[in-house]
């Protein structure tokens, strides 16, 4: 029997010291009494939606910042974040006929792992930075110092987050004859600003015609309003575990942090905290699978977080690095496939792809996040699997940090709006460049199902 305290008896990764553990139980007590921020009907929902997509009837679309912050928290950042989204989502839907789910990495993204628990400046040596919900950035003892009540302040701007996510959502900006409003000015001056015109007027028309026929917005809740669900990386468990919650329809647990809580890559042992955790909530979970992943490990994971192999509970997130694909997958695909197991198979073509540039700064060319994406698709395709899904960092705003694209940012340009904090995210404009991309790759892979499927329906 799982219990949501099983996960302290176990070895940890990634776990904040915290100094002062009275200020840490007293802050899990006040996150117990606390709402949960999402409902297990939800999160029951978006595993039927990712029941689907494993199913091959429908993409997985998750993305958002790298790292939520206290200091760039505004309502307009959220909505252009959001656009991006709903964007990309037109821009896949519309090519390929197929559903899209809507995952945003946001209303909890805040904890961060590091490759060194500690920071050397000038002979002094701090905890490293784990995100806003441990520690601040700013390089002094009394920041870097590991601070509870930061889990309360993260947990009230999540809620205020999801506040926004819903309203943009369900309130009319979702709304499908609003598409060509979700096109910003720097994206609509862009190539792919155009292209999307050129899909909006499309869908205006479609639309118009859908009305004529007596099929308009208001009787058709699809057309004005659309589903975006939470996700982050369940990494800190003593933010998590109080926010867990009993369904009072089902008995069932949930992580009531996010819908989809998944875990990263450097907690993911299968004896580890982490995934004590997640096993016993009843949440879609995801979990990441670097190059280092043998299929020895991911059967033994899934045996740990999908033991009924229930549809949607489960999708493996691969950031091999835009080389590594064709050795790495097929050994994870096939092990997967001769269990039987089901999964949702999603790429995450980011953090297998971060470069230094000569001046140090870490950034991702787009050559090789494309490539990780379509090579995904290829060696999905040769192995009779599918890839589901991606995973992006990516901000609405006008940022300059990864090099390549249409817009060709370079090493020097990367110098004129390079903003993140954590890892390089795509700016709106080469976010909705790899849309299209991947949208053709899904078109080409609709169009070889019908050429499959077509004859034997003639016969
Ligand atoms: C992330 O998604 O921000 C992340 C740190 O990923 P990973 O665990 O795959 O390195
Ligand atoms: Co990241």
């Amino acid at each position: 029997m799982w219990t949501k305290h099983d996960w302290r008896a176990c070895p940890i990764a990634q776990a904040p010291q915290y100094p002062d553990k009275l200020a840490l139980d007293a802050v899990e007590a006040e996150l117990r009494a606390l709402p949960p921020l999402i409902f297990a009907g939800e999160a029951r929902v978006l595993k039927a939606h990712l029941a689907r997509v494993a199913a091959g009837e429908a993409f997985l679309l998750q993305g958002g910042d790298c790292a939520e912050s206290f200091a760039e928290f505004h309502a307009n950042a959220v909505r252009d974040t959001v656009k991006v989204l709903l964007q990309m989502a037109v821009v896949l839907s519309f090519a390929a006929a197929v559903p899209v789910v809507k995952v945003a990495r946001l209303a909890g993204q805040f904890a961060k792992p590091r490759s060194q628990p500690t920071e050397t400046q000038g002979g002094v040596t701090l905890p490293s930075y784990r995100g806003d919900i441990v520690n601040g950035i700013a390089f002094d003892a009394a920041a870097r110092t590991p601070d509870p009540q930061r889990m309360l302040r993260a947990y009230h701007q999540s809620a205020v987050t999801l506040n926004l996510l819903r309203a943009f959502t369900q309130g009319g900006f979702a709304d499908l004859a609003r598409v060509q409003q979700w096109n910003q000015a720097f994206v609509a001056a862009s190539p792919q600003g155009e292209r999307y015109a050129d899909i909006c007027r499309r869908i205006e028309e479609s639309l118009a015609f859908m009305t004529a026929c007596g099929l308009a917005a208001r009787n058709a809740p699809q057309l004005r309003a659309t589903e975006l669900y939470t996700s982050h990386d369940a990494m800190l468990l003593n933010y998590e575990e109080p926010l867990a919650r009993q369904d009072s329809l089902t008995g069932d647990w949930y992580g009531c942090s996010a819908h989809l809580p998944w875990i990263g890559e450097r907690t993911r042992q299968a004896d580890g905290a982490h995934v004590a955790f997640l096993r016993g909530v009843a949440n879609p979970l995801g979990l990441k699978c670097g190059p280092a992943m043998t299929p020895n490990e991911v059967l033994r994971l899934i045996d740990l977080l999908n033991p009924q192999n229930e549809p949607g509970r489960l999708t493996l997130i691969t950031r091999v690095g835009a080389d590594r694909v064709g050795d790495v997958l097929p050994p994870l695909i096939r092990a997967v496939q001769r269990e039987g197991r089901c999964v949702v198979w999603a790429c995450d073509p980011m953090h297998g792809n971060t470069v230094a540039t000569a001046s140090g700064r870490k950034t991702r060319p787009f050559e090789r996040i494309m490539r990780e994406l379509s090579d995904c698709f290829a060696v999905h395709r040769a192995e009779g699997s599918r890839l589901g899904g991606m995973h992006i960092e990516m901000t609405g705003k006008d940022v300059t940090e990864c090099t390549g694209g249409a817009q060709q940012i370079d090493e020097a340009t990367l110098e004129d709006r390079y903003h993140t904090h954590c890892d390089p995210r795509l700016n709106g404009s080469q976010a909705l460049e790899l849309a299209f991309l991947v949208a053709e790759e899904l078109k080409a892979e609709r169009d070889r199902r019908r050429s499959t499927v077509l004859p034997m329906a003639a016969e």
